[in-house]
């Protein structure tokens, strides 16, 4: 293995490794929550789980919290952890608790709140607003107030594509390897270099 692909493998290790502690330290009492049980027995998003997603949103979050640490930008990890774990938790028990997709898109994050505190108890002003807020820009949701609510919102909607991706290639095996080859054409410039020779 050249020393390129050594360094990126041991980064990534890293990066997992401090995911891991961080979701440990500020998000134990809910990852061994019943609720959180449940949410891995619950479909979404057609292919996935809430349990799944929720991971998803978490992971994604974090990474995005690292990134901004190196440009010297400080966010809120404990905060960003609890609202990402929490955020749809309120979802759980959809087809007994809302009428219609309407209403559970709208009331959810509302519900999630309710079972945050339940598993955190007090929350703070800005992990409330994460999980109200996380819906934006779908519906009448309120847009982020902060940068934690920003960064999970974004990372719902990245989770929610890769939700669908990771489904659908468990259904129809192929997809992954359509975007790995799209890809490395556009690693190698060949996309490119036909546009410009056409
Ligand atoms: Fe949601
Ligand atoms: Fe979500």
């Amino acid at each position: 293995m050249r020393e390129k692909q050594k360094r990126s493998v041991r980064r990534r290790k890293l990066r997992r490794g401090q995911m891991q502690a961080d979701l440990s330290r500020y998000g134990r009492r809910i990852l061994d929550s019943d609720e959180m049980r449940q949410a891995f027995r619950q479909t979404h998003h057609t292919f996935s789980t809430v349990g799944e997603h929720t991971m998803r949103v978490a992971m994604t979050s974090l990474a995005i919290c690292y990134a901004l640490k190196k440009l010297r930008i400080k966010t809120d990890i404990p905060a960003v952890v609890t609202g990402s774990l929490c955020h749809d938790l309120g979802i759980l028990g959809r087809g007994g608790k809302f009428h219609s997709s309407k209403e559970c898109s709208r009331q959810h994050p509302m519900d999630s709140v309710e079972v945050a505190h339940k598993l955190r108890g007090e929350l703070s002003e800005k992990e409330e607003a994460i999980i109200t807020r996380h819906m934006w820009p779908v519906g009448k949701a309120k847009p982020p107030n902060s940068l934690e609510a920003a960064i999970v919102s974004a990372a719902d909607k990245i989770a929610a594509v890769e939700d669908f991706v990771e489904g659908y290639e468990k259904k129809q095996p192929g997809l992954r390897g359509v975007i790995r080859e799209i890809k490395s054409q556009r690693k190698e410039n060949v996309i490119w270099k036909t546009k410009k020779e056409s």
